[in-house]
C-alpha cells in the first residue's frame, strides 16, 4: 500500500510537525483543527519551520513553496474521507480520542488507516470506538518531529499486520526509523521516560535542589541532551501529567504517582514552553 494522502487531526506542536514530514516526503496533508485559527497557526509555524531551512541552505525556496502547497487545512472532520490514513494529534486525552474514531469510523471508507500519535493511551481502547480495529494503529512521533528520527509503532490487540506493514513502509518514506512495539500504558518511550521526568519534579518538590541544578546534573553527570526539567518544559506539562496519570491507572502501582508540583503548575496554567512558564520562563 502506497499512501497518498493523509488527514492529521490536531495543528499543535505535533501535528503541525507531522503535517510538514508528510509534506517534505511528497505526500499530500489535509490538517485538520477545530478553529480555522489553530489550522492557520500550525500552517504558519511550518512555513517558519521551512524559512530556516531555506537560510541553512537546506531547502530552495520552489520546494518549501511546494511543499507548502502539499498541505490544506480543514475545520470539517468529513474531509477525512479523502484520505487513505488519518493521523490523530489531538490532546492527550481518551475521551476526546475515542469520540474522534468514532467519528472518522462514520465518515471514511472502511480501508481507511486511523492512527493515533497518543503518547501512553491504550491503541486497543481507541481502536474499540470503531467497528475497525484491525486498522487502528500507534503511529507514535517524537518532538520536535521533523529533527526525531524515531517513530514508535504500536500494534493494538487487533492490529491487522498489512496495517502495520503500510505504517512501516509510510515511517521509513519520511526518512524515520521505526520501532515495533506492543500496547502497554505508555509503550516503551513514555514508560521509562516520563516516571524520570516525574522523579525530577519530587526533587523540586521535597527542595533538594533547583531545576537549574537538577538539568545540571543529568546533562553533565549523565550525558543527557536536555535535562529532565527542561524537557518537560517542551514537552508540555499538561501532557506529562496526562501520560503519568495513564501509567498510574494501567499499572495501578504507586511509583507511578504524579507529583503533586506538576498537577499545581498544569492547575496554574503553566504548560510550560508552549504556554509561556513552566519550570523555566520564556519569552
Ligand atoms: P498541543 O496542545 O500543541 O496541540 C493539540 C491540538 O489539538 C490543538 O491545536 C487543539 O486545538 C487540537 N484539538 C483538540 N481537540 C481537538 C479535536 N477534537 N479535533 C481536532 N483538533 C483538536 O499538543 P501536542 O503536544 O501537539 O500533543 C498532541 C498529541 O501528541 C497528544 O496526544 C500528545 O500526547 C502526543 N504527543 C506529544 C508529544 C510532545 O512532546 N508534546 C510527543 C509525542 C506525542
Amino acid at each position: 500500500m502506497n499512501i497518498q494522502k493523509v488527514m492529521v487531526i490536531g495543528a499543535g506542536q505535533m501535528g503541525s510537525g507531522i503535517a510538514q514530514v508528510h509534506a517534505m516526503a511528497g505526500v499530500d496533508v489535509i490538517l485538520h483543527d477545530i478553529k480555522d485559527e489553530y489550522v492557520q497557526r500550525g500552517i504558519t509555524s511550518i512555513s517558519n519551520h521551512l524559512a530556516r531551512q531555506v537560510e541553512k541552505g537546506r531547502l530552495t525556496k520552489a520546494e518549501k513553496t511546494e511543499i507548502l502547497e502539499r498541505i490544506e487545512g480543514s475545520t470539517d472532520l468529513a474531509n477525512a474521507s479523502e484520505a487513505e490514513l488519518v493521523i490523530e494529534a489531538a490532546v492527550e486525552n481518551i475521551e476526546v480520542k475515542s469520540s474522534i474514531f468514532a467519528e472518522l469510523d462514520q465518515i471514511t471508507p472502511k480501508e481507511t488507516i486511523l492512527a493515533t500519535n497518543t503518547s501512553s493511551l491504550p491503541i486497543t481502547e481507541i481502536a474499540a470506538a470503531t467497528n475497525r480495529p484491525e486498522k487502528v494503529i500507534g503511529m507514535h512521533f517524537m518532538n520536535p518531529v521533523p529533527v526525531m528520527k524515531l517513530v514508535e509503532i504500536i500494534r493494538g490487540l487487533a492490529t491487522a499486520d498489512e496495517v502495520y506493514e503500510a505504517i512501516e513502509e509510510l515511517a521509513l518514506r519520511l526518512n524515520k526509523t521505526p520501532v515495533e512495539v506492543n500496547d502497554f500504558p505508555g509503550f516503551v518511550s513514555n514508560r521509562i521516560l516520563m516516571p524520570m521526568i516525574n522523579e525530577a519534579i519530587f526533587t523540586v518538590y521535597e527542595g533538594v535542589a533547583e531545576p537549574e541544578a537538577i538539568d545540571e546534573v543529568m546533562k553533565l553527570g549523565m550525558n543527557h541532551p536536555m535535562g529532565p526539567l527542561t524537557l518537560a518544559d517542551f514537552i508540555g506539562l499538561d501532557t506529562c501529567l496526562y501520560i503519568m496519570e495513564t501509567l498510574h491507572e494501567g499499572f495501578g502501582d504507586d511509583k507511578y504517582r504524579p507529583c503533586p508540583l506538576l498537577r499545581k503548575y498544569v492547575k496554574a496554567g503553566w504548560l510550560g514552553k508552549k504556554s509561556g512558564r513552566g519550570f523555566y520562563k520564556y519569552s
